[in-house]
């Protein structure tokens, strides 16, 4: 048991709020707040340490960790200091990671690709003898997600693929990494109070009363790196089917495609890392009397998903001590918006909390 031994792939806004999410955590052992499951088998989150990380960018490439977490255009805020670390951050290679568009904003959002030689991946998660990797690459990123979840298979390296770009729920790939005997988890990670498991809980309430939902849209904007990337439209496919397949498996019968709308859908700078969503639902009850729901969402976009990616980490860890490999369903379906299979929030919990008792 121990430590988790983690390489971060993407030093963006998301590995700076998981990092000083943990340090938070550690300085504050007994503030559940944020934690979804305080204990996974004897691991904490604090006992979860970066020992590779990854990026292209030339403001994080070849520096220390926290100095890359902390470098622009990352801007998630957090409460917890950034980790102390002798990790320096290594080149990547970049194949399709960065959007042409990147380079064309304000001065301190310029992205320029570092000019140093990529590394050998697959040897560096070797040498550093990682055990869980976690993905936190822009969305669009198809080849180099594909690139980064092969070398995890050559390295006997755990994935936690916590982007859009289905791996962990494509068959062939769940196969390979059951054949190599390594556990993953993904795709796409769930916020812990975020839009998808709002949205999914309140169609679920509608079905349960007996409300037949007609029509429904999800609208976010953000200032954050991610929302910038996802203005150029051809990157989103892989997002758009990801948000609303989460909220379609909710429903007892799909709602028709032009009945239901769910995306990114502006980049708004002043935002920084504050994600804002509109939600919309449109139903009718008892006698055809026509129901209509609003909410709105605000959140700090980032640090919402760290705590659900410390339970994805922390669970794939205690499948790999207990040797279990492939695609791990209950935990994909309860933190990833595109798990291999879906499951609802309770039913996906209970069987969480069954296989770690099961192990105690
Ligand atoms: N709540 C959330 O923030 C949330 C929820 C679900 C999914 N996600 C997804 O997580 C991913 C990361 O989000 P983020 O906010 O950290 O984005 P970000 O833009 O802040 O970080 C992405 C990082 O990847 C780096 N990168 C690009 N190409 C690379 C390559 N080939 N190799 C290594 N590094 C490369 C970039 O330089 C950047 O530092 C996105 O795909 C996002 O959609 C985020």
């Amino acid at each position: 048991m121990g430590e988790i031994r983690l390489a971060v792939v993407g030093v963006g806004n998301c590995a700076a709020a998981l990092l000083r999410g943990i340090e938070y955590h550690r300085a504050r052992p007994d503030d559940g707040a944020g934690l979804m499951l305080p204990e996974v088998g004897s691991y904490r989150p604090w006992d979860i340490r970066v020992v590779a990380a990854f990026d292209v960018d030339a403001r994080k490439v070849d520096r220390p960790l926290a100095e890359a977490l902390a470098a622009p255009p990352n801007c998630a805020a957090g409460d917890g200091p950034l980790p102390e670390s002798d990790v320096r951050v290594r080149m990547g290679p970049v194949l399709d990671g960065v959007a042409a568009h990147m380079a064309d904003y304000s001065a301190d959002r310029a992205f320029r690709v570092s000019d140093a030689e990529p590394v050998d991946v697959a040897r560096v998660l070797r040498d550093s003898r990682a055990q869980v990797l976690v993905n936190y690459l822009p969305v669009g990123s198809e080849a180099a997600s594909r690139h980064y979840a092969a070398c995890c298979l050559e390295a006997g390296v755990s994935l936690v693929n916590c982007m859009p770009a289905f791996i962990v729920s494509d068959p062939a790939w769940g196969e390979r990494f059951r054949r190599a005997g390594i556990p993953c988890v993904g795709d796409d990670v769930k916020s812990q109070v975020g839009a998808t498991v709002i949205h999914r809980t309140l169609a679920r309430l509608l079905a349960e009363r007996g409300a037949r939902l007609e029509r429904t849209y999800q609208l976010n904007t953000g200032g954050n790196t991610d929302f910038l990337n996802m203005l150029e439209r051809s990157r989103l496919a892989s997002k758009k089917v990801s948000k609303t397949e989460a909220v379609q498996s909710a429903l007892a019968e799909p709602l028709p495609a032009d009945r239901i709308h769910i995306g990114p859908s502006d980049y708004v700078p002043w935002q920084g890392d504050n994600k804002v969503c509109f939600l919309r639902l449109e139903a009718r009850g008892f006698g055809g009397a026509p129901i209509a729901f609003e909410a709105r969402l605000s959140v700090q976009d980032s640090p919402n998903s760290g705590g659900v990616a410390v339970d994805a980490i922390r669970v794939c860890q205690v499948a790999r001590d207990r040797g279990h490999a492939g695609p791990l369903l209950p935990i994909s379906a309860y933190t990833m918006k595109h798990p291999p299979a879906q499951m609802s929030e309770p039913e996906a919990r209970a069987a969480i909390e069954a296989y770690l008792a099961a192990g105690r």
